[in-house]
């Protein structure tokens, strides 16, 4: 019999983690290990509400549990905020391509992440750190709105210890009461990189204006288009290129993406929306 691909894997909500005021971490049990790589994505459905794209935010490493992270916007965000654990969702999925891991190899890696666009990266940060002697470095920098709104604050030291070769700074947007870090938006933490730009990888997730704006900036630092990936989170329905909701030019995201090398991008007009 062939298995419908639009039906979900029954999945129980074992755990929440309340990450921020607007974010929490879903640790899902699904019925059956789901094998995934860094940067592909699911399609979570709630039951009687509806479903929505979301990458795991867990090791790639890990295929019996999953967890997702996600910032509650509208209506099936708002009732995953709302579940309890022991609730029954459905996953389907992986979808899309997933980072390029295999490029990043013996090099620099440059990881930039706005608010809730930590939670895809960190999925790839785990995946990086767990393998940390096959790259040169892996430097992150992470930036959100405020101090309650950095999201896996308690793990950002536990990622610098896991190996000599990883750096963490973040920065909120504007002074805060008690703050002492860096204060700007994340492209400032780009204008002191002591990085080496020709052998180095950058990958960003965050929003599409802080895209735009990030990589205008590692160009302006000395990227080339071909070293740049951004996580292009479009809305998207099927997953699997069949109904047109995700493209962008000549791509679909859900397959081709959601992480797209900047050079294929950089030509179509309009492409941060
Ligand atoms: C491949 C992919 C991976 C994603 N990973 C994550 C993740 O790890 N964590 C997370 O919190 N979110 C993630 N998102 C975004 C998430 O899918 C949307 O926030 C979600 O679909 C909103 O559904 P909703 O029913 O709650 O909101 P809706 O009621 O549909 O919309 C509420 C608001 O959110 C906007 N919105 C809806 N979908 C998107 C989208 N894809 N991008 C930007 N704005 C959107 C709508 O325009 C509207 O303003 C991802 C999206 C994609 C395409
Ligand atoms: S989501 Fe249907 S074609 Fe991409």
């Amino acid at each position: 019999m062939i298995e419908n691909p639009y039906y979900p894997i029954d999945s129980v909500v074992e755990d929440i983690i309340t990450e921020t005021p607007t974010i929490k971490t879903f640790v899902l049990k699904p019925s059956r290990p789901i094998k995934f790589k860094a940067g592909q994505f699911m399609q979570l459905t709630v039951p009687g509400v509806g479903e929505a794209p979301f990458t795991p935010s867990s090791s790639p490493n890990v295929e019996d549990k999953m967890e997702i992270t996600i910032l509650r916007t509208g209506k099936v965000t708002e009732a995953l905020h709302e579940l309890e654990p022991g609730a029954k969702v459905g996953l389907r999925g992986p979808y899309g391509k997933g980072y390029p891991v295999d490029k990043m190899k013996g090099k620099e890696v440059l990881i930039v992440g706005g608010g809730v666009g930590l939670a895809p990266l960190r999925s790839l940060i785990y995946c990086l750190i767990e393998d940390a002697s096959k790259y040169k470095r892996i430097s992150i920098k992470y930036g959100a709105k405020n101090p309650e709104e950095l999201c896996f604050k308690r793990q950002y030291d536990e990622w610098t210890r896991a190996a000599g070769n990883v750096d963490f700074t973040n920065t909120i947007d504007v002074p805060a009461p008690g703050w002492n870090g860096r204060v700007g938006l994340v492209t400032t933490l780009l204008d002191d990189l002591d990085i080496d730009i020709s052998d180095s990888i950058a990958v960003s997730c965050g929003p599409q204006i802080m895209l735009k704006f990030v990589t205008l900036k590692l160009l302006d630092c000395g990227y080339e288009p071909p070293q740049i990936y951004l996580s292009m989170n479009r809305k998207m329905s099927c997953g699997m290129g069949k109904c047109g909701r995700c493209n962008v030019g000549p791509y679909y995201l859900c397959v081709d993406g959601p992480d797209m090398c900047y050079d294929k991008i950089k030509d179509i007009p309009n492409v941060f929306g």
